[in-house]
């Protein structure tokens, strides 16, 4: 394995667990909030869960397609801090930011891993890279027009 082949496994291993962390801290919230305006949320989060869990699944195939080897969870170190479910069941709000900020963490990882593959000319890992940053564009504008109307109360 080359030097940015190398690289690129390592970018999608990081990936790989952003989106199981994902996966976490959507069912926590999706589960934790309570009130008629958490509703929505907590509907869109759930249907996001089984995409995130997709996701880390193409990537885990990939990861191996390249000659990686798929971690398990004594690898795994938590890095979504703003998205630990809020001590208040009514604060949508600070869930709604949080899944904000996670999703734009995905998006510019999936940018960075674009950037290696056309640098090591690896147009298949970075066509579903191409495909898993529009999902995760997505997600993110979902929540974008959520926060619109939350923050105006
Ligand atoms: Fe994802
Ligand atoms: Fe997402």
């Amino acid at each position: 394995m080359s030097d940015l082949n190398a690289r690129i496994v390592e970018e999608l291993t990081c990936s790989y667990f952003m989106e199981l962390e994902t996966v976490m801290n959507y069912i926590a919230n999706s589960t934790n909030l309570v009130g008629v305006k958490a509703e929505p949320i907590k509907q869109s989060l759930l249907a996001d869960v089984a995409e995130e869990i997709g996701h880390a699944q193409t990537i885990a195939k990939r990861i191996h397609v390249l000659g990686g080897s798929v971690p398990g969870s004594g690898a795994f170190q938590s890095a979504q801090h703003s998205l630990q479910p809020p001590s208040d069941p009514c604060d949508v709000l600070s869930v709604i930011r949080g899944v904000i900020e996670a999703e734009a963490g995905a998006c510019a990882q999936y940018k960075k891993i674009i950037a290696l593959c056309s640098e090591a000319n690896d147009p298949v890992t970075e066509d579903m890279c191409v495909t898993l940053l529009a999902d995760e564009e997505e997600h993110k504008r979902d929540f974008e027009g959520f926060l619109v109307e939350y923050e105006r109360g």
